[in-house]
């Protein structure tokens, strides 16, 4: 019902600041819910998949109000007058993360109903490591009819051991474990930044979770945490990481205020590869773009490897640059679909299995049509980048993950604008 028009050729200049990361939000507001108290979350961007995530946590009695703090957007959640431990089908389909809330809703509720989150286009996304963790904290679990009901009067801490270190399951298993009874040892933890800012957010609420960053963190649990607390938001390295590609590959010189290059090493690295001049500076990171961008070799993997969020966004740069590149996905099953829109715009690629074979060459606007949040940052890159104008449908997936692209996008020259069905203006109005 909404698409962006892209016209593009035209360098990016100037400055943009990172909002805060979606992907530490969610997670955040998933966790206030284990204490009752009024928390406060700094640096909250405005997306849909954060207001979805606030309307169910309206739904389990939460009251959630928004504040500003200088250009920053605040949530305050008040999660006294929380009831309810079961979230609604409907809701759970609109977000998938919101498998989060089984593991704090069961540690202050004893209980918990979520239904099965289902795949997405970049792959099924199955929850068994979540589950997994649960069950050595002492949970029951029932899994019928599409949903998972959980259930532990007290949870116990023990050894979680996981197979793949999963972002959402590690997350599970530290929001379970933080008022469980005794010490969890969580193995094979995943290592994102995302992870280090719920540890700093729960023990700044008195809790005792150390190790978050590294494969081993240890929690031993607390009787309760605060009823009050504060915490400022890390920024969204996959957005600072989008608009970096942004100057990049249209030959400009971008500085994103707030990127930090610790949570970027392996992309700074590439970017670096391809003959894109990178800055670091107190305020974040400068890219200087060059018309002669070298082919990339790269393969995603858990942090601190190359970001699987970043895969499809630097796939433009690989369809630009000068020589072949080859972009190998190993964290999701079918994470290369973009490729088949980035064709109708010129792009010379081979698909093997989960790698893709990229001959560069330059690109020209034509219609596409997003699929997902990150295959969608992709084609307004792809458009940035071609001859004339470019359309990219299905602005609703890009929303999920990018607050106010076009205004971004729009303060560093760049020509682009959304457009709004009849259809579409009705349903908003
Ligand atoms: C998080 C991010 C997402 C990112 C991904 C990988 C959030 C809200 N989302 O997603 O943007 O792309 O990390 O960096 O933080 N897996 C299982 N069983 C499980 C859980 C995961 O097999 O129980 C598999 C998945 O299918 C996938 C891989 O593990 O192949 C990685 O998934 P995971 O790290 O869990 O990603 P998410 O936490 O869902």
């Amino acid at each position: 019902m909404a698409r962006f028009m892209v016209e593009g050729g035209f360098p990016l200049r100037g400055r943009v600041m990172a909002s805060g990361a979606k992907n530490a939000v969610l997670p955040l507001m998933a966790a206030a819910v284990l204490a009752a108290g009024e928390y406060r979350l700094v640096g909250v961007p405005r997306l849909a998949d954060v207001e979805v995530m606030a309307e169910i946590l309206r739904r389990l009695g939460v009251k959630v109000r928004e504040e500003r703090e200088g250009d920053l957007r605040c949530l305050c959640l008040d999660t006294r007058t929380m009831r309810e431990w079961r979230i609604h089908e409907f809701l759970m389909r609109g977000l998938r993360s919101s498998i989060f809330l089984l593991g704090p809703l069961l540690g202050r509720m004893g209980e918990a109903t979520v239904s099965f989150p289902g795949g997405c286009a970049i792959g099924p996304r199955p929850v068994d490591l979540h589950l997994q963790a649960l069950r050595a904290l002492g949970a029951k679990l029932d899994e019928s009819h599409g949903c998972i009901h959980a259930q532990a009067a007290a949870l116990t801490g023990g050894e979680v051991v996981l197979s793949y270190p999963s972002v959402g399951a590690t997350e599970t298993a530290i929001m379970a474990a933080v008022l469980a009874r005794g010490e969890t040892v969580l193995r094979g933890a995943a290592r994102e930044p995302e992870i280090v800012d719920l540890q700093n957010f729960f023990n700044g609420l008195g809790a005792r979770i150390r190790g978050a960053g590294t494969t081993v963190i240890r929690i031993t649990g607390v009787e309760r945490l605060h009823s009050m607390g504060q915490h400022c938001v890390i920024s969204d390295r996959i957005e600072a990481g989008t608009y970096l590609l942004a100057g990049a590959i249209s030959g400009g010189e971008v500085q994103v205020d707030g990127a930090r290059a610790d949570h970027l090493r392996a992309f700074l690295h590439k970017l670096v590869r391809a003959g894109v001049v990178i800055r670091e500076n107190e305020a974040g990171i400068t890219v200087e773009g060059t018309r002669r961008l070298q082919g990339v070799t790269l393969k995603t993997g858990p942090y601190p490897g190359f970001p699987t969020d970043l895969q499809p966004q630097i796939s433009v740069l690989a369809a630009l640059a000068e020589g072949e590149s080859r972009i190998t996905e190993t964290v999701f099953e079918n994470r290369l679909g973009h490729w088949n829109e980035l064709r109708k715009l010129g792009a010379r690629v081979l698909l093997k299995d989960r790698t893709a074979l990229v001959a560069g060459g330059q690109l020209r606007g034509a219609k596409v049509a997003a699929d997902d949040l990150r295959g969608g940052a992709a084609l307004i890159l792809a458009g940035l980048a071609a001859a004339g104008e470019t359309v990219v449908e299905g602005s609703g997936h890009i929303d999920r993950g990018y607050e106010n692209l076009e205004g971004k996008l729009g303060s560093l020259g760049a020509r682009i604008r959304r457009e709004v069905d009849e259809v579409g203006k009705l349903a908003s109005g």
